[in-house]
């Protein structure tokens, strides 16, 4: 489908609330905010953002920089990228400081309280403006070749706690001192959830038969979360992250059984927990996959609260979740599952977000907010047009004759409900993006060779290629409100390489080229961001090798043109990106540098690809953040 960019602009500004300013519409001024997200009331005063919306400054003010392969960060002139809170750094909880050891011997206990590995999504909670605040970020895996010294070999329980140990979510407080970033070590803040942090269960299937385990037999409390790809927040200051690949923590018998190969599951488990702690055998604990692949609700402000899966999301390999207001103030919460052929969701609240103050008591005010309301999934016509189509047991067929007993099997069994609903199956939805100004939602597609293929889904009109090893970005608009149940659509770009020999993979990008797009986020002046996630295991060696190391590009969606801000050490991932309220530091995770495809680090080599961020002579590649700030103070982008 042709790009359209001739209604994107100021002429469909909506009076929806953003989630900048819904409890104080007076108050106009946009805040930068990773996925455009805090809510003002909710805040310190902030400073410095004054001026940034209605510039007439062209939106992208950087020269953009070239394909890069070198083992190093690389962003415009006039630009510094420093690394920040690798792996293994201490997080900040007071009285256990343990450094990192470059030879991976930490033990599990010590890794429990460092930075965790494989940074994702991120986001820059305001403490004290643009001066201080929380980073809060996800750690989606592990490399076992990295996280031991010996590698896997022996297996032991020990090796299976530090690897538990080492996903999840951190939070840090960070400061800004003399013009440098700095982590607060300790803070009353810091916090490490693991795959053995206690959560609680929200929303309709929670005390569900499909819930309920030994360890838990009343389904209403689950020990973790792990796998957690990106994050988005909401207006009353909580982070929210995805459970995304879970199906390869788990083993299974032989045979999985119908609803384990639905979703994905099988007997080998690529991470092997399951031969030290049985809770990851589902031939004993049938019923414990169902615990993951939810949307987990996390308040940064309270390190005493137990995190929430909220359920009323709908379960999927979750990517992440996204959220946008309604013009009345009820949250609609958008999301999509990084799988071949699966779906795009949105989840309307039943209720308004509730003023509750600042902080942790926001949180506490709307701590229920995200357990009721309607879920749907989209399913995008060939017209250019779309239907949001309800979840809802008891109506059209997910009645119980189809397998289907309650409303806590329709959201456990998500997919199947919309199969049997006929939701539009997707290129491997990752991020999304809301843009409050313009309304339009912006979904990133990876890619997936596999369509088109024998005995796979052909070509449709939301993902017109097959075998796309390229990738696309595809945008909708609602109706009318957020909540509505209709919706127009078209694609942004399909991501490429004009150099590439097969026609239908050299796309329609205007300016500099690129592919498998899998971050997404839109900054206060309305740039979009875009992540990328390329590897040779996904569009070919050759293919693979002309586009360089992965790379953050900008976007601007009146023009279309992109142009290359940020290049990654070798065999990386460009995953989140976060801002300080004023547009002048942005946060932009570094994660798996040195990886080789497909197969786990050779413990014997570390360094074989990559040494990024330390470069020590015995030390090995680690996941970091890195501050991106311009040499004269001024916003990104600009
Ligand atoms: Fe974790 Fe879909 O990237
Ligand atoms: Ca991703
Ligand atoms: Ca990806």
């Amino acid at each position: 489908m042709a790009k359209d960019f001739s209604t994107l602009e100021d002429s469909n500004r909506s009076s929806n609330p953003s989630v900048h300013e819904a409890l104080d519409p007076a108050r106009r001024q946009v805040l930068y905010g990773g996925a455009m997200a805090v809510l003002a009331p909710f805040l310190a005063p902030l400073a410095g953002c004054a001026g940034l919306v209605g510039s007439a400054a062209p939106r992208l003010g950087f020269e953009g920089v070239a394909v890069s392969s070198a083992d190093a960060v690389v962003v415009p002139a006039g630009y510094s990228a420093m690394p920040f809170v690798p792996w293994g750094d201490p997080v900040g909880i007071a009285g256990r400081l343990p450094a990192f050891a470059d030879d991976a011997s930490n033990s599990a206990t010590e890794q429990a309280v460092q930075m965790g590995m494989h940074h994702d999504g991120i986001h820059y909670f305001a403490l004290d403006g643009s001066r201080r605040g929380l980073l809060v970020m996800n750690h989606e895996y592990v490399d076992h070749g990295l996280l031991f010294t010996d590698g896997v070999v022996p297996w032991t329980a020990e090796k299976v706690r530090k690897s538990q140990a080492a996903h999840g979510v951190s939070v840090s407080e960070i400061e800004l001192a003399d013009g440098r970033w700095q982590p607060v070590r300790p803070s009353p803040y810091a916090r490490r959830i693991t795959a053995t942090t206690p959560f609680a269960i929200g929303g309709p299937a929670a005390g569900h038969t499909l819930m309920k385990t030994a360890a838990d037999p009343e389904g209403r409390s689950v020990l973790g979360t792990f796998a957690n790809c990106a994050a988005g927040m909401t207006p009353w200051g909580t982070y929210l992250s995805g459970e995304e690949n879970f199906q390869d923590y788990f083993s299974t018998a032989d045979q999985p059984t119908a609803h384990e190969r639905r979703w994905g599951l099988r007997k080998r488990s690529w991470y092997r927990w399951a031969e030290h702690d049985e809770r990851f055998d589902t031939v004993r604990h049938p019923n414990e996959p169902n615990r993951f692949g939810w949307i987990v609700e996390i308040d940064p402000h309270d390190p005493t609260s137990t995190p929430v899966k909220r359920t009323a999301l709908g379960r999927a390999a979750h990517e992440g979740a996204w959220v946008a207001l309604t013009r009345d103030g009820r949250a609609v919460v958008y999301s999509g599952e990084d799988a071949a052929f699966e779906y795009i969701y949105k989840f309307v609240s039943r209720d308004p977000v509730r003023a509750g103050g600042a902080g942790v008591s926001a949180a506490r005010a709307n701590a229920e907010l995200l357990d009721h309301g309607t879920l749907y999934v989209a399913r995008f016509d060939a017209d250019g047009r779309g239907r949001w189509l309800p979840l809802v047991h008891g109506q059209g067929p997910l009645t119980n004759d189809r397998g289907f007993a309650d409303p806590g099997e329709v959201v456990v069994k998500a997919r199947q409900a919309s199969d049997t609903l006929g939701g539009t199956k997707m290129d491997r939805p990752e991020w999304l993006a809301i843009d409050p100004a313009s309304r339009w939602v912006y979904c990133a597609l990876t890619g997936n060779r596999a369509r088109g293929q024998p005995n796979k889904p052909g070509v449709d009109a939301a993902n017109p290629r097959a075998g796309n090893v390229m990738g696309h970005i595809i945008r909708w608009r609602e109706a009318d409100d957020f909540d509505g149940e209709s919706f127009e659509w078209n694609h942004l770009v399909l991501a490429g390489d004009p150099a590439n020999e097969r026609p239908e993979a050299r796309g329609n990008v205007t300016g500099d080229l690129f592919a498998c797009p899998d971050g997404l986020a839109i900054d206060a002046r309305g740039v979009l961001w875009i992540d990328t996630d390329m590897g040779p295991n996904s569009m070919g060696k050759g293919e693979f090798q002309r586009l360089g190391n992965n790379a953050m590009l900008a976007c601007d969606p009146a023009s279309g043109e992109v142009r290359r801000f940020l290049v990654g050490p070798v065999n990386c991932e460009i995953t989140g990106a976060a801002w300080t309220p004023d547009g002048r530091t942005m946060f932009v995770n570094i994660q798996h540098p040195g990886e080789p495809p497909g197969v786990l680090s050779d413990p014997a080599d570390p360094r074989r690809w990559s040494n990024w961020p330390d470069f020590r002579p015995a030390g090995r590649p680690r996941s970091a953040t890195v501050v991106v700030r311009k040499d004269d103070g001024g916003v990104i982008g600009t």
